[in-house]
């Protein structure tokens, strides 16, 4: 595409584009999942250590390489890595890991557009019955969920990325945070809902394991959405006079408080609306949790509130979660769409229409993966399991692909574009960086144990995952 490149318009819009970004279902349900069945304050503090020490320096890194480079993720490391052909790969699969990620991120956000509007028009009950969700999954109506979803997607990104993605991110993010205040003063308010507080909390030490551990740094990274080009592409969208590290601190600082603050939103309801929980038997997957659990839980909620009181609080919670999504999904998608209008030329137009319908037929597939047709359902087995065409999507780009592509930015920016370019590049346009600590931090530890810590990760899925 010719012409100036597209840019936000202001640095609060960057910044609330890229927690639209970060915010989402992982820290809306799966973070304070996690934490309280995880150590609590414990889980909490490995957490925010690791958001901190590991994930804030890798963030910085994909920005100011999007930033320099003023492109796509490939165009970034083809310019900054000189088209050597092992840096082109490297671009190449921060391209791939957001699309197909994108596929999967899109079926659950079309299932949470289905809940929301199954709670919009009352039917708790129906919802909180224990087949729903699999019969939801594979009923034909999910298609026109997903043509709505499909819909505002596009719409927001047809707008570019000022009066799209960023007007989209001004009006979302605060009402998620109205929304999200509001929930948890009304829960907070509800009988017994200390206990959930205090389960959620309190710190036990001996449940951080080595898988605990691993898994809240992997809850970290995806959280902060590294290692999939998007801060790198929202990166690219903002002049040289910017604030790369204290940008990165503000979009890693919301993330964290909004998973924080959702746990005080889930536990309590948990242990307020349905007094006999028992904390060992809650699931950890987001995905039962946000499809089966809480729907029970709303729907118990009636009892104390009425049928228009539940209907309303869990459509107000089915809506926050949608908002996080769509900002996700946005960001997401942006990716290779940027990388579409950048190396092939492609107007925007065209990117979003070559992409939306490669998207449709992946995320149909993806759809139709839980037994709809078989051969999708179980589409080729490792570890001695059948596997489906989603959990393919999910076990390759997320949970292996995801530390990957985080320790190849970190070896490129240092030993690639190196340190002192790198370094140079954070500098320009930041109000206090050079000479801080931080500054000296990230010189250390992007060149040595974060890149380190993530190939373990990575090589230990492998190990582990396929074998
Ligand atoms: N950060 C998002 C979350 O916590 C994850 C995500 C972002 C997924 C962008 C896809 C795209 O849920």
């Amino acid at each position: 595409m010719s012409g100036a490149r597209e840019q936000f318009g202001s640095r609060i819009g960057f910044i609330l584009a890229a927690a639209g970004s970060a915010v989402g279902i992982g820290n809306l349900v799966g973070f304070p999942v996690g934490a309280a069945k995880n150590g609590g304050g414990a889980f909490l503090l490995m957490y925010a250590i690791f958001v901190f020490a590991i994930c804030l320096p890798v963030m910085m890194a994909e920005m100011s390489v999007g930033r320099h480079a003023g492109k796509d993720p490939l165009g970034a490391y083809k310019a900054i890595g000189k088209n050597a052909p092992h840096w082109n790969l490297a671009g190449w699969l921060s391209i791939i890991t957001p699309f197909m990620i994108a596929v999967f991120y899109m079926v659950i956000t079309v299932w949470i557009f289905g809940y929301l509007s199954a709670a919009v028009t009352g039917d708790l009950a129906e919802l909180a019955k224990p087949d729903t969700f699999s019969t939801f999954i594979n009923s034909p109506t999910l298609f026109i969920y997903m043509a709505v979803v499909v819909g505002i997607v596009y719409l927001i990104l047809q707008g570019g990325v000022k009066e799209g993605i960023e007007k989209a991110a001004k009006l979302l993010m605060p009402s998620l945070f109205v929304m999200l205040i509001g929930l948890v003063i009304f829960v907070l308010t509800q009988d017994n809902a200390m206990a959930g507080v205090e389960f959620y909390l309190i710190p036990d030490f001996s449940k951080i394991t080595a898988p605990v551990i691993n898994g809240a740094l992997s809850q970290a990274f995806f959280s902060l959405s590294l290692g999939m080009g998007i801060l790198l592409t929202y990166g690219s969208y903002i002049d040289k006079r910017a604030d790369v590290p204290n940008s990165a601190k503000l979009v890693a600082l919301t993330d964290t408080a909004v998973a924080f603050t959702a746990g005080l939103m889930i536990l309590p309801a948990i242990f307020s609306f349905n007094p006999d929980t028992n904390p060992s038997e809650l699931s950890e997957s987001s995905i039962s949790m946000i499809f089966t659990y809480l729907p029970e839980i709303f729907l118990a909620l009636q009892s104390s509130i009425g049928y228009l009181g539940a209907s309303a609080v869990a459509s107000l919670f089915f809506l926050l979660v949608f908002f996080a999504a769509i900002t996700s999904l946005v960001s997401i998608f942006e990716v290779p769409v940027a990388a579409l209008m950048d190396e092939k030329d492609m107007s925007r137009k065209s990117a979003l229409f070559t992409l939306g319908v490669l998207m449709i037929v992946m995320a149909v597939l993806c759809a139709l993966s839980f037994g709809y047709v078989d051969a999708l359902t179980s589409f080729v087995s490792y570890a001695g399991q059948p596997k489906s065409f989603f959990d393919i999507v999910y076990d390759v780009f997320y949970e292996t692909i995801l530390p990957l592509n985080g320790f190849l930015i970190c070896i490129f920016v240092m030993y690639r574009w190196k340190k002192a370019n790198f370094n140079a590049a954070l500098e320009q346009g930041a109000e206090s960086y050079k000479g801080t600590w931080l500054e000296k931090y990230v010189d250390v530890s992007v060149s040595t144990f974060i890149p380190a810590i993530l190939l373990v990760i990575f090589v230990n899925t492998v190990a582990v995952k396929y074998f």
